[in-house]
């Protein structure tokens, strides 16, 4: 066998390897467009139901109920905006309502019930309702106060509150 017919032989023997990589490359083109396909065909539906803006502080007043929905001693948590509200009926102050997210790593709070603060999880931080100063823990500032509004018997947080 002359060294040409080797080389021959070595090509024919590569050949099919080569057809095997055009054909997954062809497999892969095809799964490509297809997920572009798809992608195509349901990027509407999902724009649809996705929130076109979602502000982190809404600028119109947000309504939250009723003026009686909560009870003295009780606290209602709301959406507001990107992160969520605390509207908390308290004792001495009446209707209250706070930003939920800690000031000091962004967990959220909640109202206890029990003790009438509120408690964040996180690293147990505390805070006065009255006036979402921080009563305890590592909490470096107070929770951001939110402007409340009852109008025509409802509650509204934000805006112009
Ligand atoms: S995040 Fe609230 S106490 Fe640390």
């Amino acid at each position: 066998m002359s060294n040409q017919d080797h080389n021959q032989a070595a090509q024919h023997m590569q050949e099919p390897e080569a057809r095997l990589s055009r054909r997954g490359f062809l497999t892969t083109l095809q799964g490509f467009l297809a997920a572009v396909g798809v992608t195509a065909l349901f990027a509407p539906v999902i724009a649809f139901f996705w929130p076109a803006k979602l502000e982190e502080t809404p600028s119109d007043p947000v309504p939250v109920g009723d003026k009686d929905s909560i009870a003295p001693g009780d606290a209602q948590t709301v959406r507001f905006g990107r992160y969520p509200a605390i509207v908390i009926n308290t004792p001495g102050k009446g209707l209250v309502a706070y930003s939920a997210v800690c000031t000091h790593f962004a967990c959220l709070v909640a109202w206890d019930p029990e003790a009438q603060v509120l408690a964040c999880p996180c690293h147990e931080g505390y805070f006065d309702p009255s006036d979402g100063s921080v009563i305890s823990g590592p909490p470096p500032a107070p929770l951001e106060s939110i402007p409340l509004k009852i109008t025509d018997g409802t509650i509204f947080i934000g805006g112009e509150a």
